[in-house]
């Protein structure tokens, strides 16, 4: 398939998520031959800078954090020709006229209408100023080759969410928009609908019937550190349970898709949103634990209080840390707990999730039987292992439990794309599979709306707090009363 010629704008150009994601994501795309022939990038920001010291930061973030390590000088010669600086303010248009002008003399040298990619790499203020003038000034008006792409936060809260689906949907096509949420573009995630729907040992045991409950855990060790003014106006809720852990529970209590084709997958996870079982006021302060990080240790580093974080308010009540419980109202799921937990400055950084079955009704042997328990570890380790129990050699009849591992290391030689890679491709070749649809963001939004309004009604109202470099509040283990005792942990 010949690709289209393509023309990607970033705004936001001098922010940390071009340099730490955008680029290297980008540049490993092109040295794996994965951009088209022809490309262009255009960095679009306020400051003016020096085009080469601009791209030398660029170059420094592919060294620093590119998965295939330092670039090599010629490729990165080659890769950066293709990049450009365009200083302008988004408020102004001729910002516009200017990116318009080149990205219409890139498209006469490759003698045809590409595709164009506009990535909003910026504070959520700049997403309506930069909609409106792409829309005006036409530089994103042909439905089948303009692309928006918009980071999260989208919006935060359901209304101010609602408020700019409608505003893009005036200005585009819903084809035309993707809302990204990295987590589904991560290669593990990728492969849980692989190991759910290509394998048919698990799918029919994976119901209420089987299961006892399930636990989705993304734990950070990472503060917010510079991000203090971000977070304040966010909190743990919304900024990874909103998106990144409800899009893992979707994939996890989707039901099978009729295909695989953006349409029906996004129809099947939008399903599942829409039945979790809505938390009343006493609800949300039952189910749902928070907590902010207290100073403590990080392995070795020391760690100051959230509240003592720059930008951070003394008095601050943010939850850095939110644990709960959620129930999800289909046959499939009627009765089985779903535990999503969340938070920084943890322990380690862990994302598992974590299937445990039911108990054997078969009651013949007299040890204690563990029931089967499948792990699905995110990140940063990278398999999937099945507990079951086994006979330990010998003369008696002695049971325990013992692992069946599945790893990436073990199984594949091939270095594992970066999420961004993943999608900024599909972003390029039109697939929206994995981005969110406009009506699934306000599903997820509507799952949180009760717990942000009693928090909100309740500001301090059972804030927990925990040790930085913990594993979080006593509350939240409390909270898997009687079905565990503790989050699963890796060792
Ligand atoms: C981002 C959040 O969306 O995801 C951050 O804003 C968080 O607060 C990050 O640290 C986690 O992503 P990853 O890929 O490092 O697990």
């Amino acid at each position: 398939k010949k690709a289209f010629p393509a023309a990607i704008t970033i705004f936001g150009a001098r922010g940390d998520l071009t340099r730490r994601k955008l680029i290297p994501a980008l540049y490993n795309l092109f040295i794996e031959n994965h951009l088209p022939a022809l490309f262009e990038i255009f960095c679009v920001d306020f400051q003016t800078v020096d085009e080469a010291a601009f791209k030398n930061d660029l170059l420094t973030g592919v060294n620093d954090f590119s998965r295939s390590g330092k670039a090599e000088p010629a490729k990165w010669a080659d890769f950066s020709a293709h990049i450009s600086y365009l200083q302008g303010d988004f408020t102004k248009k001729e910002t516009y006229l200017e990116l318009k002008a080149k990205i219409e003399d890139f498209e006469k040298d490759g003698k045809q209408r590409g595709n164009r990619m506009f990535y909003f790499a910026v504070a959520p203020r700049f997403i309506e100023v930069i909609a409106e003038a792409l829309y005006t000034r036409k530089l994103c008006v042909n439905k089948t080759h303009d692309r928006l792409v918009v980071e999260k936060p989208f919006g935060t809260d359901l209304d101010t969410a609602r408020k700019l689906n409608r505003f893009l949907a005036k200005r585009f096509s819903e084809k035309q928009i993707y809302r990204i949420d990295h987590y589904l573009g991560k290669e593990t995630v990728q492969n849980i609908m692989a190991f759910r729907f290509a394998n048919y040992v698990f799918e029919p045991l994976w119901n209420k019937s089987y299961i006892d409950h399930i636990q989705i855990s993304v734990a950070e060790e990472v503060s917010v550190g510079k991000r203090g003014g971000y977070y304040e106006t966010s909190g743990a809720l919304r900024d990874m349970i909103q998106n990144h852990l409800l899009q893992l529970l979707c994939i996890v209590a989707m039901d099978c898709p009729g295909e695989y084709k953006a349409e029906a997958i996004r129809d099947a996870k939008t399903k599942v949103l829409k039945s979790i079982q809505p938390f009343t006021t006493p609800q949300v302060f039952k189910n749902v634990v928070r907590a902010q990080y207290t100073a403590g240790e990080v392995g070795d580093e020391a760690r100051v209080a959230y509240r003592q974080e720059a930008q951070v308010s003394p008095e601050s009540n943010t939850e850095t840390f939110v644990a709960l419980r959620m129930a999800i109202d289909t046959p499939r799921w009627d009765g089985v707990p779903f535990f999503l937990r969340t938070g920084k400055s943890m322990t380690r950084q862990s994302s598992v999730i974590v299937v445990q079955f039911k108990e054997s009704p078969h009651k013949i042997f007299k040890d204690d039987i563990v029931p089967n328990r499948l792990i699905i570890s995110i990140q940063p380790e990278l398999e999937i292992s099945l507990l079951f129990e086994s006979k330990v050699p010998g003369l008696q009849m002695k049971l325990v439990p013992v692992e069946m591992d599945f790893t990436y290391q073990e199984a594949y030689t091939e270095s594992l794309p970066e999420a961004y890679e993943a999608l900024l491709l599909d972003v390029l070749q039109g697939d929206a599979t994995l981005f969110m649809r406009a009506d699934q963001v306000e599903a997820a939004w509507k799952v949180v709306m009760p717990i942000l309004d009693a928090w909100k009604k309740y500001p301090a109202k059972q804030l927990q707090f925990y040790e930085s470099g913990s594993w979080g509040p006593a509350a939240a283990s409390n909270l898997l009363k009687p079905y565990a005792k503790e989050w699963f942990r890796l060792p």
